[in-house]
C-alpha cells in the first residue's frame, strides 16, 4: 500500500499520546504491583528499573525507527528490509501472534475493571462500616466464581476495542489518549497523597524501595525482564506499528524517553498508592492477580465520597486498558490490511472476533473452572499460561530479534537518518553510538543471560 493511503498521526503529539496510551495500561496498575508483591518488593523493582533503562528503552527506539523507516507493520517491515523469504520475517510473525495471545487474556482483566466500575457506581463501596471492611475484598472472589460474568465483560470490552480500532488510527486512538493521560496521573498522585496518611506507608515504602536482595529468585529476574517489555509495549511490534504512522521528521528519541518515563512513573505511583493500603489493612502483598481489585476498594470504602473515587479509579483503569488493547489489535489487524490488502473493517472484525473467541478459555480458565487440573499439572491456569508465555518468553525473544536486526541488519545511513531526523538528541553522535552499542551487544547479551539463568543453565 502506498504511503498516502495509510493512516498518519494528526499532529506531532499524536504519536506520543497513542504510544503512551499503549504503554500505560493494566501492566502498570494491575500487573506491576501484584508481581512486585509476589517477588518480595525492592530488589525486583530495582532489576525492573535497570531492564527498563538499559534494555526496554533502547529497543523501543529501535522499534520505532524500524516502523518509521519502512512505514509498515511488523511482518511487512522485516520483509521489506530482509526479503520476503528471510527468516527475519519470523520475528514479525512472532509479534503478530504475541499480540493476538496477549489481547486474548488482557481483555479479561480489563473486563474485571469494567465490572468494578459497575460495582462502584451502584454504591457497593459506600457506607461500609468498619466491621464489614474486611468483606470488601470478597467481591473479587465472587467475581472469580462467576464464569458467565467474566465472559460477558470480556466480550463487551473486546466489542468496544474493535469499535475504536475500526474508526482508524487518528480519530480513535489520539482522542482516547489525550484526555486520559493527565487525568490518570492526577488521580494517582492524589491517591498517593492519601496513602501517605496511612500507618502502612512507611513499611510500604520500604517494601517497594528497600533492597531486600535475599527475596529475589532467577524466575523473578526473568519476570522483571519480561515485564519491562510488557509494560513498554515493546518486543512485539506495537511501537513499530505506531512508528510507521510517523512522518519522516518526527522525533523518535525524545518521544521514546518521554513515554518510558511516563510509564515508569505510573507504575511506581501505583505501587505507592496500593501497598500502604495493603499493609494498613493487613492484606497480603503477594495476593496475586486480585491485588488491585481487593486493596483499592478497601481504601475507597473508607473515604468520604468513596463511590466517586472508586468509580473514577476503575474508569481510568478501563480507559488505560483500552488504549493498550487498541494497540494490540492494531498490530494484528494491520498485518491483514498491509500485507493481504484486506479492508480495515474486514481485518478488524475478523481478527477481533477471533481474539474474543480465543479469550473465552482465559475468561473461564482464570478460574480453572474446567476443573482440568491444569493448574496442578503445570502450575498455570490457561489465563496464567498465556500471560507467562507471552511476557516472559515471547516478548523477550521478539526483543532479541529486533535488537539484533536493527543493530546489524539495516544500513547505517538509513538507521542514522531515521534516528536523527527531527531529533536533536538522536543527532548527537556519542549518544547515537552509545545507543547502537547497547542495542548490538548489551541488550542481546542481557536477554540471553537472563533466559539462561531462568532455565538454570547460568
Ligand atoms: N503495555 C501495556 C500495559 O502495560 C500492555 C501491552 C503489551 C500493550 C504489549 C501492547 C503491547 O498494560
Amino acid at each position: 500500500m502506498s504511503d498516502a493511503k495509510r493512516g498518519q498521526w494528526g499532529s506531532k503529539v499524536g504519536f506520543v499520546l497513542a504510544a503512551a496510551g499503549s504503554a500505560v495500561g493494566l501492566g502498570n496498575m494491575w500487573k506491576f504491583p501484584y508481581i512486585t508483591g509476589e517477588n518480595g518488593g525492592g530488589a525486583f523493582v530495582a532489576i525492573y528499573l535497570v531492564c527498563i533503562l538499559l534494555i526496554g528503552l533502547p529497543i523501543m527506539i529501535g522499534e520505532v525507527v524500524l516502523g518509521k523507516m519502512t512505514q509498515k507493520s511488523p511482518v511487512g517491515a522485516f520483509a521489506e528490509l530482509a526479503g520476503k523469504r528471510s527468516p527475519w520475517v519470523g520475528v514479525g510473525w512472532l509479534g503478530v501472534i504475541t499480540g493476538f495471545l496477549i489481547l486474548s487474556y488482557y481483555s479479561v482483566v480489563a473486563g474485571w475493571a469494567m465490572h468494578y466500575v459497575f460495582l462502584s457506581v451502584t454504591g457497593t463501596f459506600a457506607n461500609v462500616s468498619p466491621a464489614e471492611l474486611g468483606q470488601v475484598a470478597d467481591h473479587f472472589d465472587a467475581l472469580k466464581a462467576n464464569p458467565g460474568l467474566n465472559v460477558l465483560w470480556h466480550v463487551l470490552f473486546m466489542a468496544i476495542t474493535i469499535g475504536i480500532v475500526l474508526a482508524g488510527v487518528q480519530k480513535g486512538v489520539e482522542v482516547a489518549a489525550r484526555v486520559l493521560m493527565p487525568a490518570l496521573l492526577g488521580l494517582l498522585i492524589m491517591l498517593v497523597l492519601y496513602a501517605t496518611s496511612l500507618p502502612g506507608f512507611g513499611p510500604a515504602f520500604d517494601f517497594v524501595f528497600g533492597l531486600h536482595t535475599e527475596r529475589l529468585t532467577g524466575a523473578g529476574v526473568l519476570e522483571a525482564l519480561g515485564h519491562s517489555f510488557f509494560t513498554l509495549s515493546v518486543g512485539m511490534g506495537a511501537m513499530l506499528t505506531y512508528g510507521s504512522y510517523m512522518k519522516r521528521d518526527d522525533d523518535v528519541v525524545s518521544t521514546s524517553i518521554t513515554i518510558t518515563a511516563l510509564d515508569t512513573a505510573v507504575a511506581l505511583l501505583a505501587c505507592l498508592a496500593l501497598f500502604p493500603i495493603t499493609f494498613t489493612f493487613g492484606m497480603e502483598a503477594g495476593a496475586g492477580p486480585g491485588l488491585v481489585f481487593q486493596s483499592m476498594p478497601t481504601a475507597f470504602a473508607q473515604m468520604t465520597g468513596g463511590s466517586v473515587w472508586s468509580t473514577l479509579f476503575f474508569l481510568l483503569l478501563t480507559f488505560a486498558a483500552l488504549t493498550s488493547a487498541i494497540s494490540l489489535l492494531e498490530v494484528v489487524a494491520s498485518y491483514f490490511i498491509d500485507e493481504l490488502g484486506w479492508k480495515r473493517i474486514q481485518a478488524v472484525a475478523v481478527t477481533g472476533a477471533a481474539i474474543t473467541l480465543f479469550g473465552i478459555p482465559s475468561a473461564l480458565g482464570a478460574l480453572d473452572v474446567f476443573g482440568s487440573g491444569m493448574e496442578e499439572a503445570i502450575g498455570h491456569s490457561w489465563f496464567g499460561l498465556m500471560d507467562y508465555l507471552t511476557s516472559n518468553w515471547m516478548l523477550p525473544l521478539g526483543g532479541l530479534g529486533l535488537s539484533i536486526f536493527v543493530g546489524f541488519r539495516i544500513r547505517e545511513v538509513e538507521r542514522a537518518h531515521a534516528v536523527a531526523d527531527g531529533s536533536p538528541l538522536g543527532g548527537v553522535l556519542p549518544l547515537y553510538l552509545g545507543w547502537l552499542q547497547l542495542l548490538r551487544f548489551a541488550v542481546p547479551a542481557a536477554i540471553v543471560a537472563v533466559v539462561l539463568h531462568a532455565l538454570g543453565v547460568l
